[in-house]
């Protein structure tokens, strides 16, 4: 969590910081700080509470005249959102921006209150600041050894950026538990949380590792590997386009990102889908095939709404390639002593990569004995990816909006294909295989014709926007679809929404069923219609006010609402029916006036446990 930019540079660096922190708000914005070392090498530093436009409006008023400095936008945990605990935090000549959390940091508070250290915040930051700062008046030493010689009291994720005005030539980062990268310009170099921040100024980046400690001045980088190695890391040359940050006509990333599933599922299914039954990764490692052969149990780990898309998956891996598949949230799973499974693989899964639950659940498998581990990610140059035996790219292009949608999508057509790759693998049955691939080939047709709809969805919208609660209802692999329409409502329409099996309603959510606590129910036409229509009619019997999306006629009920969709192929259904529901929480959160986009204690990327 919380973003982080750094720069020494040729240019203005306070619009500099300003125009990339911005970028980085998806990451946090509970408030918003810089700290600039000026001209006169004075510390400017300016802090707010509330999104990074608090801070430009400030910045903007004051004249700032500096080459270096480091900017940061924050996610609570230690300490209320106020400006006190807002970064940079200073200890004298220290200045620092930190993204993690420092377990210790109570134990290392009164150490450095004992010797003196009065602080002004509640965070653990400060702690860092004030550790660095006795640290190098104890010594003298130079500020990558009181760096290193801090960070091994640090317990806990400590990616920072350090400043020092007694030394105004250069930044030093150390990189743990979260991303840092550092992008490289002409007589001037950058530092920031991700890429997307720097992308206006270049193309160029270095990816740190755990454990990295960076040297960074104009026209020169050093890097040290955990063990105090001078090491050269790999420079590569982004091929992200900085147009695809902007939000074009849309109002919003997230109706951006909801309007653009078409185009960024035929980027997934680009070059992959071959011969009528064949699905091919080129990322993925050729010994894959060896690992997915033996494969005879599945257990994949993800959060939120990564974790919706792996219990959609499930259903495939086991009604279609006969494979056992467990799921389970990535924090449960690395909190508990596991039995695994014979001939297991685990499969992680996550937009970002970074979700440090995500993380910290491969990391524990892999003193499980599992047969060997893929993620399924976003972003190629992420830790998940880094650190997994394997790993597919979904494609979905930049996703901004904190609210998942076309990361959504992209991963259920990625888990489809690589069910069908698996099937093909075995040798099992190779007409499943080769119907996937049809089907997959008609989806982007068919939820374009789906997106055409909105208009429907909208009304649905208007008449549900005050409502204080609602219910989701689904069965079989439209459950998490379920779940993921009720976690969209939540999170950015602030209803609460709570998602059941269909046929769990009659086992308590029943009792709550009035006209005041509509249920949306996915009903589309497949083996299970017959029972969820027997469930409609027990929501109807009981005055309930029900919202049914489907592909079929009902007998008319009072209070009973049919949302008539387009007819959609059973195998991909559950990637169609997520799209109205996507919209359904995009219009009544519009409808709300809510902040969509950044939805009040979200982050997007989630770096801390
Ligand atoms: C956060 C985001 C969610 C996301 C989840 C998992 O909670 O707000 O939108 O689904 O993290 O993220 P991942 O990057 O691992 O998919």
């Amino acid at each position: 969590m919380c973003g982080i930019v750094a720069a020494v540079t040729q240019r203005n660096i306070a619009d500099f910081l300003i125009d990339s922190i911005k970028k980085l708000e998806y990451r946090g914005y509970d408030s918003s700080g810089l700290a600039v070392i000026d001209n006169k090498n004075n510390i400017i530093r300016i802090r707010c509470v509330g999104k990074v436009n608090e801070l430009i409006k400030k910045t903007n008023k004051k004249k700032i005249l500096g080459n270096i400095g480091v900017a940061h936008t924050r996610w609570a945990t230690h300490g209320k959102v106020s400006k006190e605990n807002t970064h940079p935090h200073i200890s004298s000549n220290i200045i620092v921006v930190h993204n993690g959390i420092i377990e210790n940091n109570s134990v290392l508070r009164l150490f450095l209150q004992k010797k003196g250290y009065i602080f002004s915040s509640d965070t653990d930051t400060e702690v860092i600041a004030h550790l660095l700062h006795w640290e190098q008046n104890k010594k003298k030493d130079s500020l990558k050894k009181v760096i290193q010689n801090s960070i091994k009291q640090l317990d806990g994720n400590y990616s920072m950026v350090v400043m020092d005005k007694n030394n105004p030539s250069k930044l030093i980062a150390a990189r743990s538990g979260s991303p840092l990268i550092i992008g490289l310009g002409i007589e001037e170099n950058f530092i920031a949380s991700d890429q997307i921040a720097l992308l206006h100024v270049t193309k160029r980046f270095i990816y740190l590792e755990e454990g990295d400690i960076a040297i960074v001045k104009k026209k020169e980088i050093n890097i040290f590997n955990k063990d105090n190695f001078f090491i050269k890391r790999k420079e590569i040359i982004s091929n992200t386009e900085y147009k695809s940050v902007k939000k074009g006509k849309y109002r919003h990333y997230m109706e951006k990102e909801i309007y653009e599933q078409p185009t960024s599922i035929l980027n997934t299914l680009k070059n992959r889908l071959k011969n009528k039954n064949k699905v091919y990764f080129s990322e993925l490692a050729l010994e894959a095939n060896d690992v997915f052969y033996n494969t005879e149990n599945i257990q994949i780990v993800a959060c939120g709404t990564s974790y919706n898309a792996a219990m959609v998956a499930k259903h495939w891996f086991e009604s279609l390639a006969n494979i056992p598949c467990d799921v389970e949230i990535a924090s449960e799973f690395s909190s508990r002593k596991l039995t695994v499974r014979k001939k297991s693989l685990l499969i992680t899964l996550s937009q970002s990569g970074e979700t440090a639950d995500t993380l910290l659940a491969l990391r524990y498998s892999k003193k499980l004995g599992y047969l060997g581990n893929l993620t399924i990610c976003n972003m190629e140059s992420s830790s998940l990816v880094k650190e997994s035996d394997f790993y597919i790219l979904t494609k979905a292009g930049l996703e901004i909006g904190v609210a998942s949608t076309k990361s959504f999508t992209t991963q259920l057509t990625v888990l489809l294909m690589l069910v069908a790759k698996i099937i093909n693998l075995k040798k099992e049955n190779n007409n499943i295989s080769q119907k996937i691939v049809q089907t997959l080939n008609l989806l982007p047709m068919r939820i374009e014709k789906i997106l055409k709809k909105n208009y429907i969805i909208k009304s649905v919208a208007n008449i549900l926007a005050n409502k204080k609660n609602m219910l989701y209802l689904g069965r079989g692999n439209q459950y998490p679809i379920a779940m993921e329409g009720a976690l969209k409502l939540k999170e950015i329409a602030y209803i609460h929404a709570e998602a059941y099996p269909s046929g769990e309603l009659k086992h308590g959510p029943l009792a709550l069923i009035d006209k005041n606590i509509p249920v949306i129910m996915i009903a589309p036409k497949n083996s299970l219609l017959e029972k969820n229509k027997k469930n409609i009619k027990e929501i109807c019997s009981r005055g309930g006010l029900i919202y049914v999306f489907s592909d079929q006629e009902f007998d008319h009920e009072d209070n009973m609402n049919v949302i008539k969709l387009p007819y959609v192929e059973e195998l991909i259904a559950p990637i169609f029916y997520i799209i109205p529901l996507q919209l359904l929480a995009y219009y009544i959160a519009l409808k709300k006036g809510k902040e969509i986009d950044q939805p009040r204690h979200l982050a997007k990327s989630v770096t801390v446990e």
